[in-house]
């Protein structure tokens, strides 16, 4: 199980400080409280507002975890505020949106249930991806769509998308989900049409990438020496800025690595640990969701 690999890539000790960057329901938490004992203690966070409501009824009488209603792209200021002066010995990202999040129509991200065009993670902020499509243009929606999505046809999606809403406001996924099949010529075996339009509008109104690089960072200045990082990505768009990241954290910085002596500012701040891990085919088996999941793990350098 890549949940199993994620917390032993933790190397998790009793006593120690760790934080669940995506709470969710709870599962990696309440991994991670076993994995501590009683001295050790978990910070939580989640950016959607339901994940915390049924993790304080959950998690009620625990008193060595703190939840938190806030994105993981403040680790930064939160770890610190939460942390009582103790190193973290841990981050944990598990990205992507959750199957309580999928699986309700009425939060907007399924192409399958028809629901009000929402899709944020937190409904308490922003917008909803309806006033998106409301108003941009044929060509930031083509954009939108190439780039999250990958989507050979965007420019024909984006056409459709401004010539339906001529028509009516487009306010629901089932609609979407119709002009999306219509446009999109080609198709992918087991996948519906409107998958990559989804994730890109999805990944697009919720900011993931430009969040998760922040986390990233955050997760790095936070960590104590010695101290683990274990990400899990759910598509390749996911994975290629945590590789990256990775990559830019484990090496001198190249600018500066001809010099005689390598200032200590340019030298690597992260150590990689083992190769990325795919789920195994009997987790994928129980869950398809898990098929392009994959895991990167990095320990934190003096
Ligand atoms: C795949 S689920 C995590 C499942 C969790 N590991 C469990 O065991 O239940 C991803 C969760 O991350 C949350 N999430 C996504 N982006 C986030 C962000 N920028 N900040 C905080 N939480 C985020 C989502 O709301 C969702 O609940």
């Amino acid at each position: 199980m890549l949940a199993a690999e994620a917390l032993e890539g933790l190397a998790l000790e009793a006593g120690g400080y760790y934080v669940d960057a995506t709470f969710g329901r709870g599962g990696h938490t309440a991994l991670l409280l076993q994995a501590v004992g009683r001295e050790g203690c978990v910070l939580a966070i989640d950016r959607d507002p339901q994940a915390i409501a049924a993790g304080r009824a959950r998690f009620a009488d625990e008193m060595r975890l703190t939840l938190v209603h806030a994105s993981f792209a403040d680790l930064g200021t939160l770890v610190p505020a939460h942390a009582h002066d103790r190193a973290c010995r841990g981050v944990l990202f598990d990205l992507g949106v959750s199957s309580p999040q999928l699986d309700d129509p009425q939060r907007g991200f399924s192409f399958r249930a028809d629901g009000p065009l929402d899709m944020r993670m937190d409904p308490t902020r922003g917008e909803p991806v309806a006033a998106w499509l409301a108003r941009a243009s044929v060509d930031e929606i083509r954009q939108v769509i190439a780039t999250f999505g990958e989507e050979r046809f965007a420019r024909r999606v984006a056409q459709a998308i401004v010539a339906g809403r001529r028509q009516r406001p487009l306010t629901r996924t089932g609609e979407l989900a119709e002009l999306v099949a219509a446009a999109v010529r080609t198709r992918e075996p087991g996948k519906h049409p409107a998958t990559r339009t989804f994730q890109a509008l999805r990944m697009f109104i919720n900011d993931e990438l430009g969040q998760l690089e922040r986390g990233l960072s955050g997760a790095l200045e936070r960590l104590g020496p010695g101290g683990r990082l274990a990400v899990i990505s759910f598509h390749s768009l996911e994975d290629r800025t945590v590789k990256q990241f990775l990559q830019r954290e484990s090496q001198v910085d190249p600018a500066l690595k001809h010099l005689p002596v390598v200032p200590a500012s340019a030298r690597p701040r992260l150590k990689l640990i083992g190769r990325k891990r795919r789920a195994t085919a009997a987790e994928v088996q129980k869950n398809p969701r898990a098929r392009s999941a994959l895991l990167r793990v990095a320990e934190r350098l003096a």
